[in-house]
C-alpha cells in the first residue's frame, strides 16, 4: 500500500464549466460543481484527496499537467474538444509520465466521425467513454486501483 493518501489531479477541459446548460441531452444535466462533489465523496471512500482545475485554455491545461508532477500522482482527465485536436496535451501527459485516465461524458465513438479520433488515448492508461458523469466516477476508480496496484 502507498502511503495515503494518494493526491489525484482531476482536469476538465475546455466548455465544461458550461455543464448543466450545455447540451443536456448529450452531457446530462449536472454542472461541473456538482460533478466535483460527486468525485470529492468517492475520493473519500477510495482514501484518495482530488484536486479539481477546469481551463478553457490549452496553455493552462498545459501547465497545469506540469504543475501535477511530484505533486500529485496520477490524472483524471476529460480535454473537451482538445481530445481531438492537442498533440501539446499529449505531449504533456507523456512528458510527466503520470498515469493518467481519459473520461469524457458522452461515448464518442456514437457521435460524429471527428470526435472518433483521441490523441490522448495512446498515452493514458485507459479510457472511459460514455456513462454521463459516472465517467469520471469509473475513472477515479480506476485510476486509484491502478496506483496500488503499482505500489
Ligand atoms: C467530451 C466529448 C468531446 O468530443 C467534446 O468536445 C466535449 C466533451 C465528453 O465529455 O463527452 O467537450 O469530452
Amino acid at each position: 500500500m502507498p502511503d495515503l493518501p494518494l493526491s489525484v489531479l482531476v482536469l476538465h477541459g475546455p466548455n465544461l464549466n458550461l455543464l448543466g446548460q450545455r447540451e443536456p441531452g448529450i452531457y446530462g444535466s449536472l454542472t461541473l460543481t456538482e460533478i466535483n462533489r460527486l468525485l470529492e465523496q468517492e475520493a473519500l471512500k477510495l482514501q484518495a484527496k482530488i484536486f479539481c482545475v477546469q481551463s478553457n485554455h490549452e496553455g493552462v491545461l498545459v501547465d497545469t499537467i506540469h504543475q501535477a508532477w511530484g505533486k500529485h500522482q496520477g490524472i483524471v482527465i476529460n480535454p473537451g474538444a482538445y481530445t481531438h485536436t492537442s498533440v501539446a496535451i499529449r505531449d504533456a501527459i507523456a512528458g510527466v509520465n503520470l498515469p493518467s485516465v481519459e473520461v469524457h461524458l458522452s461515448n464518442i465513438y456514437r457521435r460524429e466521425d471527428f470526435r472518433h479520433h483521441s490523441y490522448i488515448a495512446p498515452v493514458a492508461i485507459g479510457q472511459i467513454s460514455g456513462f454521463g458523469a459516472q465517467s469520471y466516477i469509473l475513472g477515479l476508480q480506476a485510476l486509484v486501483h491502478h496506483l496500488i496496484a503499482q505500489s
